[in-house]
């Protein structure tokens, strides 16, 4: 993942929503580090938001003012909105072919208004790589580039149609940063829910970049977004012919669904009853599965009293802890989990792989009332918790922003009760290896500031956390008050 927009850094930070748990440890923080960095501290954070800033407010309202750019787009034209600075979006209507050898989409017209047309008849010609990561130009260069030409009807004649749909596609492009479950959501599935919810499932996918395992993947997904199998655009070199052919992905903002900008005002909870619809029958299917198998435990009387151990231990509210393998790791993750015990939660810890299934995350998620996890891309499974329940992120040293802004924000939209629990310099691994009042410790800040590559190299990639059992612990014992609040409400009404 690399640095995006580092947008309203300050304004975040004074939230209420994402700070409900804040306690004035930033505070302790200058005190521990000196200080005569207080100053120096807030100015830094200023000079860091001017630098990265992007201008969302403008950002915002041009998209609202020009929400309806490419919304009629008239039969025989082509109209591209190419204001968004995340990603350009082509819409072309009327006769559209597919060549895939040339990576080129036709649209055949009459319609020629200004009679200007070069020698192969073409009336208008656009390029666009349909990614949500326009800004960034080097991943960019590594996705599909598609022709989308307009030109004189009398000159496709010989481009015959091998199959005909009568519904429109949409064209985007599975490569870039897939294979990483925060882009894998956050590029392409939600930008997908965004640009074809409306159609429903009337649209041929058609894709570009194409990987098996990710059908595969999200096929339960897809199942519920288009109601025809896919098209892989470069693997088949058939001509596709369509009504219309929407091409590129629009996306609003991290890992969220912004409804002012839906038709039917659709939001990210509106998305996350897709997953839980779409999830549903491969979970029946495992559920079945594992009663069938203590049915048959039960008939060589085996597990009868540990049935009824579990019985009991499902009434407690329970916490999963994502746990991470490489780097930052909760290296004393055994305490946390006894201490999560002894608070009175029932505690899973779920380790997710490449190739560990979604519907088995979301059925463990979907059945939490906390989940912890140190901030990274596995924190994009936040999505699968019911809105109302806890998501506790542990935000190590350096890390913040990209906590707050990926994960945090978007939780809190979602209805998540999201804690940020920023780790003290102590409870991080890079203390023992820094000067205790060295800058990577003391003030990260003016660390990251200085580039994404510092941030990966210093905070990313080598450091682990040793929770401090009391700090930490107050955050759990809260978390679970407030589920079990939360139970009592839900059987009140
Ligand atoms: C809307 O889009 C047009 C061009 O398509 C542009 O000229 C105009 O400035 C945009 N409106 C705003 C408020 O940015
Ligand atoms: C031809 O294009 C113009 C705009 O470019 C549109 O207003 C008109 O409706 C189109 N005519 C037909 C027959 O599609
Ligand atoms: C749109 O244009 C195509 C050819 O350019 C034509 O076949 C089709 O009937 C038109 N549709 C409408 C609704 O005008
Ligand atoms: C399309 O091309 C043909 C052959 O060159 C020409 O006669 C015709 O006027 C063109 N049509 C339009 C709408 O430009
Ligand atoms: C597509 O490719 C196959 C073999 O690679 C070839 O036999 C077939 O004629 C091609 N079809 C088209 C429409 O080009
Ligand atoms: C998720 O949890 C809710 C509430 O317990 C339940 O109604 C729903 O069926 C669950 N979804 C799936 C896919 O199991």
């Amino acid at each position: 993942m690399v640095k995006v927009h580092y947008k309203r850094y300050h304004q975040l930070r004074r939230s209420q929503e994402v700070e409900f748990d804040q306690e004035k440890e930033s505070l302790a923080l200058v005190l521990f580090c000196g200080l005569i960095l207080a100053p120096q501290f807030i100015t830094s954070l200023s000079t860091f938001s001017l630098l990265y800033s992007f201008e969302t407010e403008d950002e915002a309202n041009t998209a609202n003012v020009n929400a309806s750019l490419c919304s009629s787009v008239p039969n025989g034209t082509i109209c591209c909105d190419r204001i968004s600075i995340r990603s350009d979006i082509c819409i072309m209507k009327g006769d559209v072919r597919t060549q895939s050898a040339s990576s080129s989409i036709f649209l055949h017209t009459s319609n020629n208004t200004n009679g200007e047309e070069d020698d192969g008849g073409e009336i208008q010609h656009e390029t666009i790589r349909p990614y949500t990561r326009k800004w960034e130009t080097s991943v960019m260069q590594t996705i599909d580039e598609l022709n989308l030409i307009s030109r004189n009807a009398s000159f496709g004649v010989g481009h015959h149609c091998d199959v005909q749909h009568d519904v429109p596609a949409v064209f985007f492009s599975t490569g870039g940063y897939t294979g990483n479950v925060y882009h894998e959501f956050n590029d392409g599935i939600l930008p997908l829910y965004i640009t074809s919810e409306h159609l429903n499932k009337k649209v041929v996918l058609v894709i570009l970049d194409y990987h098996d395992w990710w059908y595969t993947k999200y096929a339960d997904v897809l199942s519920l977004l288009s109601d025809y199998p896919p098209v892989e655009f470069h693997g088949d070199n058939r001509s596709h012919c369509f009504p219309e052919a929407i091409v590129g992905l629009r996306i609003h903002d991290e890992l969220t669904v912004d409804p002012s900008l839906m038709k039917g005002n659709k939001n990210i909870r509106d998305f996350r009853d897709l997953l839980d619809r779409a999830y549903r029958p491969r979970i029946r299917t495992v559920i079945q599965h594992e009663e069938h198998q203590v049915q048959l435990k039960m008939k060589e009387h085996k597990i009868s009293i540990e049935r009824a151990k579990e019985k009991q231990e499902s009434k407690k509210p329970k916490l999963v802890i994502i746990s991470r393998s490489g780097s930052r790791v909760i290296t004393n993750q055994d305490s946390v989990v006894k201490m999560a015990q002894q608070i009175g939660f029932r505690v899973e810890v779920l380790k997710p792989k490449a190739k560990t299934e979604l519907a088995k995350i979301y059925q463990v998620l979907n059945s939490s009332d906390v989940m912890i996890g140190v901030h990274g891309a596995a924190m994009t499974h936040f999505l699968f918790m019911r809105p109302g329940s806890v998501f506790i992120q542990v935000i190590p040293l350096g890390t913040s922003w990209p906590a707050e802004t990926y994960y945090g924000e978007p939780a809190v939209k979602l209805g998540l009760r999201y804690i940020g629990y920023e780790i003290l310099p102590t409870e991080s691994s890079l203390y023992g290896e820094y000067d205790k009042d060295d800058l990577v410790l003391c003030n990260p800040s003016t660390v990251t500031q200085r580039g994404w590559e510092f941030t990966k190299k210093i905070y990313l990639d080598r450091q682990n956390v040793r929770l401090k059992l009391k700090r930490f612990g107050q955050r759990l014992v809260r978390a679970y008050e407030y589920s079990i609040e939360s139970r009592n409400q839900n059987l009140k009404l």
